[in-house]
């Protein structure tokens, strides 16, 4: 049995977990509590774990084989690490996941899942929001409920490609790949998909890689998207993160959504981020 306590922190997403130090070998019962703990609240919070990268590593696989990201750079010494970065000097730019999104939407496989190690953190400003995608769909208006049952969306890795390459500055400390016309490549994902563990029903477009939906030109499908993106991410469906170095932070990229908020210009902040896949779960 795992001692874990589960407090959720709003009525509908995350829950903070208590009782748990990642930093040690993790006993199955323990892996298999957090998961399902994650796959009933989407986002689960973890106070004073300051997992080194390796200790984050083996804490990902307990969700999922660990996922290569394309198009960010990850650490020089680790493919499978990204150092989410800004520095107190990057005034004025964008930052790396600063509009709500579902990680990499426009893979052919997208993430089952990440996870946020925080190691430095501003005073104020820098949290996380996340949204809860089967909230969001199961509240749907009949007309939009209509519109995406049974419909295929188009995702495209817009702010890597061409066609909709992003205005302005968008430089921060991460590296990205921008101009690749591979990433204009169009991928087609159900609008609302079923979860592999729960078989519930979650919303899966985004205003970031969603382009259109499908058997509808951009400009016909536009104002449908937009009321989409204003429902899913409503404040009811949502749970903000204040972030404390040591935190970790492990989400469901399936039925959430998630924005960075880039309030903290003149402060550094850095998290170290791993992906799951859900091609092969391991059963710890
Ligand atoms: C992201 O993974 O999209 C960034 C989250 C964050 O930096 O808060």
């Amino acid at each position: 049995m795992s001692q874990l306590t589960i407090k959720p922190v709003t009525g509908n997403i995350g829950a903070e977990i208590e009782g748990a130090d990642l930093s040690m070998p993790v006993d199955p019962s323990v892996a298999e509590a957090l998961r399902d703990a994650l796959w009933s609240y989407q986002v689960l919070f973890l106070r004073d774990q300051h997992l080194d990268i390796a200790q984050l590593k083996q804490v990902t696989a307990l969700f999922g084989p660990l996922q290569r990201l394309p198009y960010v750079e990850p650490l020089p010494d680790d493919p499978l690490v990204i150092g989410v970065q800004k520095k107190a000097s990057d005034k004025n730019v964008g930052v790396f996941g600063g509009n709500w999104h579902s990680d990499f939407s426009f893979l052919e496989h997208p993430p089952a899942g990440s996870l946020l190690s925080a190691v430095q953190v501003p005073e104020i400003g820098g949290d996380t929001v996340w949204s809860n995608q089967i909230a969001a769909y199961e509240t749907l208006p009949d007309d939009l409920k209509r519109a995406v049952e049974g419909r295929a969306a188009i995702h495209v890795g817009k702010p890597h490609g061409v066609k909709f390459a992003p205005k302005g500055k968008q430089r921060s400390t991460i590296k990205m790949v921008r101009g690749d016309p591979e990433a204009d490549r169009e991928t087609v994902h159900p609008a609302v998909r079923a979860h592999p563990e729960t078989g519930r029903k979650a919303l899966f477009v985004n205003p970031v890689y969603t382009s259109r939906l499908d058997g509808m030109m951009e400009a016909e499908s536009e104002p449908i998207l937009d009321r989409l993106f204003w429902h899913a991410t409503r404040p009811e469906f949502s749970c903000r993160h204040r972030w404390r170095a040591g935190d970790l932070v492990i989400w469901d990229n399936r039925t959430t959504l998630h924005f960075a908020v880039n309030d903290y210009d003149g402060s550094d902040r850095l998290l170290y981020r791993t992906t799951f896949s859900d091609e092969q779960r391991p059963h710890a």
